[in-house]
């Protein structure tokens, strides 16, 4: 793309300050800036002008669910099937781990996080033991994808090098980098990181599997006879991957996709919950749900909108394939985001200033128009690391890690 093309273009974008300080660059950073430009999906923009579309819901209703005492009953049938699954190379697991991970406040990849206290324990390599068990009892290996984005790439793959992949056998991880969004202020324009670069950040978690088509690794998935896939978060350090209990029950629901979920403790708790929206399965968040709403019990007494989503789905691969032209709704987060001034400065800012673009892979649910909530024990398989201290941070995680016998 040439100067005056960019020009141009970014003209009927009204976007047109990001080249403000080209003509004080040189060509190598120039060069850059203009090939920036070029590879950004700047339609994201056009969400600003109609949220208020996207936040419309349908009727919403509670969804019914597998509890624990009907998996405990019914373990040894949902095992057999899973493992079968397993065994005949049908399953495959998604890490999400392109996030950035602003609470934690850890400068490198998440997975790369030590919980470790006497010794290091890495999230990646717990994530990685609990991955292992699976082979071992089922003596077939799972195909492991992880999703990094630019920020992490270089990074993670390293890591994972110097780790050995943690034991892992290597011919079954592969990496793929998801994309990148740009950045805009409260008035929509798009900010500039440095003079010669535009402040873009990883798109959400919405896009793994279109991710996975773009970097060719759909077609591995067929090649391989994958037929679901066990997509799951990297900031839920006992979280148990390709569970072959799940698995099993989730192929017997016939549901085209299934959710691992634990049983909110209160109304007010802020997870996103499993329901049904216009009777297909969907997650609303915990601030999309009135007070009202939050604290409706059934007859037993327990709440109506129960299960919260812990970020561990099992989704059919055919269902995925069918729905992979629908678009996902683009959702707006308020972010602090560093950007360059109108003077050339750089300004990092103390509270949000800034708007991002991010799909959700939750979105992904609705579209798979049938899903099993399926519930596990909070204390043996949830200890979510979000932030540094406090609720759902590595203190509470390490606890739960002891309490579930992993030396630290
Ligand atoms: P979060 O929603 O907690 O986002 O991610 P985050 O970026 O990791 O953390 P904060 O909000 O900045 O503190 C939930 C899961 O989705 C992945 C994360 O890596 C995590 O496993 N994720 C999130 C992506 O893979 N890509 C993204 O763009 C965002």
């Amino acid at each position: 793309m040439t100067y005056s093309q960019a020009e141009q273009y970014l003209k009927s974008i009204s976007q047109e300050q990001l080249l403000r300080f080209y003509p004080e660059l040189d060509s190598i950073s120039q060069e850059k800036l203009l090939r920036q430009i070029e590879d950004t999906d700047f339609s994201v923009l056009e969400n600003l002008s109609h949220r208020q579309d996207l936040s419309g819901k349908g009727k919403i209703e509670p969804i019914s669910g597998l509890r624990l005492e009907e998996i405990q009953a019914r373990k040894a049938e949902f095992f057999a099937v899973g493992k079968k699954a397993i065994q005949e190379g049908k399953v495959g697991a998604v890490l999400l781990a392109g996030g950035q991970g602003t609470r934690l406040g850890f400068d490198g990849p998440k997975g790369a996080y030590n919980v470790g206290i006497t010794k290091p324990l890495y999230i990646f390599e717990q994530q990685v033991k609990n991955l292992l068990e699976v082979v071992e009892a089922c003596g077939a290996p799972v195909p492991l994808y992880i999703m990094t984005s630019d920020t992490n790439h270089a990074q993670t793959v390293a890591f994972w090098q110097e780790h050995n992949y943690f034991s892992y056998p290597k011919d079954y991880v592969q990496f793929f980098v998801q994309e990148m969004a740009p950045a805009v202020d409260r008035c929509g324009k798009v900010l500039l990181s440095a003079k010669d670069k535009l402040a873009l950040s990883p798109n959400g978690n919405g896009g793994w599997f279109t991710s996975m088509q773009k970097h060719g690794l759909l077609e591995d998935v067929k090649r391989r006879g994958i037929e679901w896939l066990n997509t799951y978060a990297v900031d839920n350090v006992l979280q148990r991957i390709a569970d072959p209990v799940f698995i099993g029950a989730t192929i017997l629901s016939g549901c085209n996709c299934g959710s691992k979920v634990v049983c909110k403790t209160s109304p007010e708790e802020r997870v996103g919950v499993l329901c049904l929206e216009d009777g297909m399965p969907n997650v609303i968040e915990y601030y999309e749900m009135s007070e009202e709403m939050a604290n409706l019990r059934d007859e037993k007494g327990d709440l109506k909108y129960i299960y919260g989503v812990i970020l561990n789905y099992l989704f059919s691969v055919q269902k995925a394939l069918e729905i992979l032209d629908k678009k996902i709704p683009v959702h707006i987060v308020e972010k602090k985001v560093p950007y360059v001034d109108e003077d050339g400065n750089t300004v990092t800012p103390d509270a949000p200033n800034a708007y991002k673009f991010e799909t959700l892979i939750l979105d992904m649910i609705k579209l798979m128009e049938s899903c099993l909530p399926y519930e596990v024990e909070r204390k043996r398989e949830f200890a979510p690391v979000k932030n540094a201290v406090g609720t759902d941070s590595v203190e509470s995680a390490r606890e739960l890690l002891k309490q579930n016998g992993i030396e630290l």
